[in-house]
């Protein structure tokens, strides 16, 4: 039977460290404000960004919440950007992610601050990371470091193998894993013989995007299993991308879905706009 990594409960415990720090940073003037804006009405999106100012206030920093229409163009997006960047009062800018299909994306990521870009997404934080300097690390991959670390799950020397290779989760996870001097494989969609690597790794994070799809045979036995997946079906019930009752048996740890990685990328976006008020 697997041990549990309860990502609820160590989110918990990331909110409360840093909601000290923020009491402490405020006892010595420094104040933070993290800028949201979602462009359009997604559902989905309006959970994430409600959730992501509800953590901002239970910590202590401020929300700025643009919530623009789903017509407003790209140079009115990038002009707000532009004012942001500006705004010494706003230490962190987020746009919700996906943008309408109007909007380039990427011109959309990289004319955000560095210093502000507190979802490391901009090219120079991705740089940054690569080559083992100072930046934001993208959220939900610093989240699955910490789950690891705080569950005292040993990375040195260990085989990672990484199902997806996303500028969010994929690629940063492989960079992060390597700095943990873990030896690191990322699969895809065009990857032969996929089962045999992932049932060689001693850590297999899934982010694959397809609901269940790593059954029992991808697991080694005592592999410390991650699922960055998040599917809802009809009846409303929350699957990932691991098969957990197929996995659960093989596995030493597991992440649940739900109660795993998902608390912990709203924790790290909160790490990030305490990093970005020190900055
Ligand atoms: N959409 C899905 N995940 C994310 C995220 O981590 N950040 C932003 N900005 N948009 C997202």
């Amino acid at each position: 039977m697997a041990q549990i990594i309860d990502g609820k409960k160590i989110s918990a415990e990331i909110k409360e460290e840093l909601k000290e720090q923020v009491a402490q940073l405020k006892k010595d003037g420094i104040e933070g404000t993290l800028a949201v804006i979602q462009v359009g009405d997604d559902p989905a999106s309006s959970v994430y960004v409600r959730n992501k100012k509800k953590a901002c206030e239970y910590i202590g920093i401020g929300s700025k919440s643009y919530e623009l229409p789903e017509t407003t163009t790209q140079t009115e997006l990038l002009d707000l950007i532009a004012d942001l960047n500006q705004d010494d009062a706003v230490n962190g800018i987020l746009v919700q992610l996906p943008v309408p299909a109007h909007i380039d994306e990427k011109t959309i990521i990289n004319a955000i601050s560095p210093a502000k870009d507190v979802d490391g997404f901009h090219p120079e934080s991705v740089g940054a990371l690569t080559i083992g300097q100072k930046g934001f690390v993208s959220c939900t991959p610093a989240g699955i470091i910490e789950l690891l670390k705080r569950s005292n799950v040993e990375i040195d020397g260990k085989n990672c193998v990484i199902i997806g290779r996303s500028n969010i989760v994929g690629k940063p996870m492989a960079l992060l894993m390597l700095r943990e001097n873990a030896t690191v494989t990322i699969t895809h969609s065009h990857t032969q013989n996929l089962k045999e690597i992932c049932s060689r790794a001693d850590i297999l994070i899934a982010a694959v995007g397809k609901k269940e799809f790593i059954t029992g045979e991808y697991i080694k036995e005592n592999a410390v299993v991650i699922d960055v997946g998040i599917h809802r079906d009809e009846n409303n019930k929350l699957s990932g991308d691991v098969k957990y009752d197929e996995a659960e048996p093989k596995a030493s740890m597991i992440t649940p879905v739900p109660g795993g990685v998902g608390p912990m990328t709203i924790a790290m976006l909160m790490h990030n706009c305490v990093e970005a008020m020190i900055r």
